[in-house]
């Protein structure tokens, strides 16, 4: 029996990988200028860091996560999401005590045991974001800027950025107390998941899927209508920077979000061209997670973009021309294969790609390989090329050939081959 991937996993294949290059080559740039840097935390963590983190109501730890224990009977689990290790990290090396504003990236896998379907896997990847230490609108609006300005960047510019908040430790218990009063009357409409998330985690009512749950969250009351002063001013503070950077906005206020470290500020990217999940990215403020988790009082704002989604999008666009060979070195006999092999490695050194005939075969197997990867020219040592000391090169779409001196060949490969020298 053959192998295949675990469903909901899959791989990237090379025809696809451009565009996934493209995406990250732009976020890299963004984070650049933005003053990101990068952070590479593990893919396995303790699997108290995320129900502590996340919430035990949430669906990702009470259903999706991918956890198990080790020898020693701790709990571990591969990571659902980045920024719970981000601000294990943060506190766990004093981060904090370098610079009183951080400002932190990272890229990669998270794994999530959903039920696999267009455009969502259980393992996908995120382009994740994380400012710590400062508490105003202005870093949630510089937290927007950068994921509009990256998919502005991509050309992708048909997304409706949601915005909401939460509110506080301060105003949300009201909220809470109001939400918790209008699904206890409606109780009998609740699946029995929400039935019980109605009184121990209302707000995670609103992640149901359920058609019958969706309609009673439909009528709910209003987070906005129980913000404090000092949300409502964040919040719009937060709506003046983005006005004066021309970034449009619609009011959600059903944006709950499906994790439970969100005060005030939360917003979601969407498309109406991917179908069901349409969110490309999401995130928000989360004012009390750092000092929950063991670190000081800190507050924190990130987001992270879903990348497969962001990739179906690009590839609506298409792909990136393929990369093909600048050289394909074709050689007869065994000495020209020994010379053509040095040769080779020369024009690297130059920052060519070149490709060599591996095995043995005649001029025209070889010259039909060099078609077939689309190398640009090529390059023909026999015999008569060993005696004379010169190569013979031929441009593979105009058909134009000459010869080329073998000991000067790195200065003729600059101008004829188009090397940038290293
Ligand atoms: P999230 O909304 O759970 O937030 O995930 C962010 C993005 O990841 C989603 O908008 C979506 O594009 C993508 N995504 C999530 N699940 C899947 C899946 N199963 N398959 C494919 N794509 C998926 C977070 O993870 C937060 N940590 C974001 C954040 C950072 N908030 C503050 N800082």
């Amino acid at each position: 029996m053959g192998f295949s991937t675990i469903k909901g996993f899959r791989d990237i294949l090379p025809e696809e990988v451009a565009n996934w290059q493209r995406l990250e080559s732009r976020a890299r740039r963004l984070f650049h200028v933005y003053g990101f840097q990068e952070i590479r935390p593990p893919l396995l963590e303790y699997q108290e860091l995320f129900s502590r983190s996340i919430g035990e109501e949430t669906d990702i730890v009470s259903k999706q996560m991918y956890s198990f224990q080790d020898s020693k009977g701790r709990g571990l689990a591969l990571r659902p999401e980045a920024t719970a290790s981000v601000v294990r990290a943060y506190i766990q090396h004093n981060l904090y005590k370098k610079y009183p504003v951080q400002k932190l990236f990272s890229t990669g896998a998270m794994f999530r045991h959903e039920n696999p379907q267009k455009g969502r896997f259980r393992q996908f990847h995120q382009i994740n974001a994380e400012l710590f230490g400062d508490p105003g609108p202005k870093s949630d609006a510089d937290i927007i800027h950068l994921v509009m300005d990256l998919f502005r960047s991509l050309g992708l510019t048909d997304l409706i950025l949601n915005l909401n908040s939460l509110g506080c430790p301060e105003c949300r218990p009201r909220f809470r107390a109001a939400l918790t009063g209008y699904l206890a009357d409606r109780g009998d409409l609740l699946c029995p998941d929400c039935k019980r998330r109605a009184r121990t985690n209302p707000l995670r009512v609103f992640d149901c899927k359920k058609q019958t749950c969706q309609e009673v969250v439909a009528e709910a009351p209003s987070v906005l209508e129980f913000l404090c002063d000092h949300c409502i001013n964040h919040f719009h503070g937060l709506q003046e920077y983005l006005g004066a950077s021309d970034i449009s906005f619609v009011l959600n206020h059903h944006l709950v979000r499906g994790l439970d470290y969100y005060t005030r500020t939360t917003f979601e990217v969407q498309t109406e061209s991917l179908g069901a999940q349409n969110a490309v990215a999401g995130g928000g403020r989360y004012d009390g997670l750092i000092r929950q988790l063991g670190g000081p009082d800190h507050p924190g704002i990130g987001f992270a973009i879903g990348v497969e989604r962001v990739i179906e999008l690009l590839e609506k666009q298409g792909r990136p021309p393929l990369q093909t060979p600048d050289i394909f070195v074709a050689a007869l006999g065994k000495e020209a294969e020994q010379l053509s092999f040095g040769l080779a490695q020369r024009l690297r050194k130059l920052g060519a790609w070149v490709e060599t005939n591996y095995g043995s075969g005649s001029l025209k197997s070889q010259m039909k390989r060099a078609d077939r990867l689309g190398a640009k020219k090529v390059l023909i040592i026999g015999e008569d090329e060993l005696s004379s000391g010169k190569a013979l090169w031929r441009d593979m779409a105009t058909k134009e050939q000459g010869l080329v001196d073998l000991q000067d060949i790195e200065n003729h490969a600059k101008r004829l081959f188009s090397c940038a020298a290293e």
